[in-house]
Order: structure tokens, then sequence, then C-alpha cells
């Protein structure tokens, strides 16, 4: 098919005002359906969950729905999937849940390409039980995270491993399947940070060979809720802080409080979005994820090559990353001008970028640029054009 992002772009409102939106990384615009469902949830009438009266039971539905559609995104199941205000609660809520089952000398590993709300929560978790950590390194002239080392890494006392499913700031895709069967070999559980993948390209969270799937919505064209997706047999074994008064039932006792319902409504507009990505898709909604994602990927990585490109050809410009796997996500530096300087010379010419580590924390320490403000991060998502790809370079470009 013909990636049609004209017809894409028209469903965003926020991006009629003419900025080259390349800080999806980020966060992205939401389209128009998101925002009315979010809306039409609140003109609608919801209450708290549980009541006597129908208004509470339209939130109930909206809860439902929700966990169905992250779901139908991730390859789970609705009682699986839990959620929360974004991934890096419910990863430190994780965290200390499983943590309490550690005993001193067991081990955990972490990766150092990771967004640091898959790594610090983890740390400080296992810190606490004396559970041990070990790291994964990153071969920092490539990005890539090599999967191979992961034998060596795991043994009888590892109890997790945690690793991203892409980076957020080089956009290399570990081989995580391979990870996963070295975990499971070993007896550990796999935990996945997803927020960047999910945004980029097909999950089947089985095939990864994941144990738990944190990813965030609003990463995807959806509101400010993250969602952890496992196995509800697996959910059913461990047992998080929780209060006395609320549910013990399996996922809501890994949620605390009282829920943003009508953003969950945005949630499930966000996955039927994704899901009509690809016009001519068919089927269920999981297979129309499917479909769209994957046609989504293929998009953003054409354009990506033309960014990338554009990028390498400047002698003022180093790009970090060159993964054989990845999203279409750039980070780089120019010569003469610190990340902050780029960034706000590329806002003004209506670019939108990020600039500085973007929580990949021992990423940037381990590639030394993080004292020096790491470097600036360009993305792609299905809503961008080759305009902005062009504003971008031609905004580097004058800095040479
Ligand atoms: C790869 C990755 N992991 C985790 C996070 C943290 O997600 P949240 O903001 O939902 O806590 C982010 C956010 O930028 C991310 O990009």
């Amino acid at each position: 098919m013909t990636f049609e992002v004209g017809r894409v772009r028209a469903l965003y409102p926020a991006l009629a005002d003419g900025y080259a939106y390349l800080d999806g990384a980020a966060g992205t615009q939401v389209p128009r359906t998101v925002i009315d469902a979010i809306a039409g949830a609140y003109r609608g009438g919801i209450g708290n969950v549980g009541g006597a009266f129908p208004a509470s039971g339209r939130s109930e539905a909206i809860v439902a729905g929700c966990r169905q559609a992250v779901a139908d995104l991730v390859g789970g199941v609705p009682d699986g999937v839990i959620l929360g205000p974004n991934m890096t609660t419910l990863t430190y809520r994780l965290a200390n849940a499983l943590a309490a089952g550690w005993q001193p000398g067991d081990e955990v590993v972490v990766s150092r390409l990771d967004h640091d709300a898959n790594v610090r929560p983890w740390v400080q978790a296992a810190a606490r039980a004396g559970a041990v950590i070990r790291w994964a390194e990153v071969d920092l002239a490539t990005g890539e995270l090599p999967a191979a080392q992961y034998e060596g890494l795991v043994g009888e006392r590892t109890r997790l491993v945690a690793v991203s499913a892409a980076s957020n700031v080089l956009g290399t895709r570990p081989d995580v399947t391979l990870i996963g069967a070295a975990a499971h070999a070993a007896g550990a559980l796999v935990y996945v940070d997803g927020v960047h993948a999910a945004a980029h390209g097909p999950v089947d969270m089985a095939a990864l060979g994941a144990d738990f799937y944190a990813t965030s919505a609003y990463k995807w064209s959806g509101p400010h809720v993250g969602a952890v997706v496992a196995d509800p047999a697996l959910l059913e074994r461990v047992r998080p802080d929780k209060l006395a008064s609320s549910s013990d039932l399996v996922p809501e006792r890994f949620e605390q409080g009282t829920s943003p319902f009508a953003d969950f409504a945005g949630v499930t507009a966000a996955v039927d979005h994704l899901a009509s990505l690809d016009p001519d898709a068919t089927g269920d909604r999981r297979r129309r994820v499917l479909a769209s994602m994957a046609a989504a990927e293929a998009y953003e990585l054409e354009l990506f090559a033309v960014l990338l490109d554009g990028l390498e050809a400047m002698g003022h410009v180093t790009a970090y990353g060159k993964a054989a796997r990845r999203t279409a996500t750039a980070y780089f530096t120019v010569a003469g001008h610190d990340p902050r300087q780029v960034a706000e010379h590329l806002a003004a010419r209506r670019v939108n970028v990020w600039n500085g580590h973007n929580y990949a924390w021992e990423l940037t320490g381990a590639l030394a640029i993080r004292d020096a403000g790491s470097a600036v991060r360009a993305g792609l998502v299905h809503y961008n054009t080759r305009e902005d790809v062009d504003r971008l370079l031609e905004g580097v470009a004058e800095l040479g």
C-alpha cells in the first residue's frame, strides 16, 4: 500500500500549526477521535467505578474497553492489562512488588541501552533486597545491544532481565526474542520496555518472550496513560502494596487510587486510530493494528533513510547509532553548537526536536556526551513528512 500521510495528518488538529513535529519520541500529538473520545466521556457523564448508577457503569465499560484495546495493541489479554499514570510509575510498582520475593545474592540484569525508567527501579529494588545488578553493555560504535552477552549474564540466580524493545534515543531494536529465550532458560522473568517500540511497529509480546510489556499511550497518539501487560496467571502470584480497602483482583490490585477514566476512553480511540492507518487492513482490531503498524513502520523507515543520509552527509554533524534494526529516531551533535542551541535554532525555524539525555542516562554516560548536554533527538512518527525532514536538514545545514 501507499501510506497516505496527507489523510493521516488531516486527522490531527495540532499539526495544522505549521510546525515540523519531530519530537514524537517524547510524546505525539493526538487525532481528533482521541480528543472527542475524552470529551465525550465527560460529556456523557462518568462516575467512579463500582457504583449502583449508570454513570458508574459507563466508567466500568470504558475501563474494560481500554484493557481490550491495549491487549489488542501488544498481543495480550485484557485481564493482564495494568493501567496507570505512566510507565515509570508502573515499573516502580512492579519492581517493588517483584523484589519482595528476591533473596540476597539473587541477580537482576539491566542494560546500558535502556531508558532510566527500566533501569533505576530495578537497581533500587535490587539494592533493598540485597540482590546483585548485572549490566548488559552497548557496543558504542554501533549502538547495538549484543544479545549474545546475555548467555554469560544470566544464571540460576537471575530473577529478572529488564530490556528495552527499542532505545528512545538511538532507536536500536535489540534482539529481545533471543535475550528473552536466554532469560527463560535460566528461569528468569523478562520485563520489556516497549514505550518507544510500540509507537513504531507491530508488537507481539509473546513472540518477544516478554513476561511484562510496558507501554505508554502518549507515545502512540493517545493521552498520558501508561500500561504494563502480563499473563494474568503471573500477576496472580505478585502482591503489590495496596490499600486494605481496594480490590485484590488482578489486574486491579496493581492500580492505585482513582483512575483517569476519560483518558482511558482516549487510549481506546488511539488504538482504533492506529488500527486504521492502513485503510485496506481487514479482520479484527488486532489484525488491523498489526497490518497498520507494519505499514507505518515501512513509511517511517523510508523517510528516515532520507533524514539519516542527510545528516550523515554533513561534515559538522555526528550521528550516533548504526544498529541494523532500529526505529526512525536520530540522535546527533553539531560541531560548535551545544544541543540546546541546535534545538533553539531549529525551534526558530518551526522544527520541534529534543535536546539532552532524554533519560537515556547510562547510555549518554557511556558515550561520554552527557556532561556536554548529550545530543539532539529528531524522531519520526507516522504523521511526519518529507517536508518535515527537509526543514530539519536545512536548519542543521545552516549551522555548518
Ligand atoms: C523508552 C522509554 N521508556 C520509558 C519511558 C518512560 O515512560 P513514561 O513517561 O510513561 O514513564 C520513556 C519516556 O520517554 C521512554 O521513551
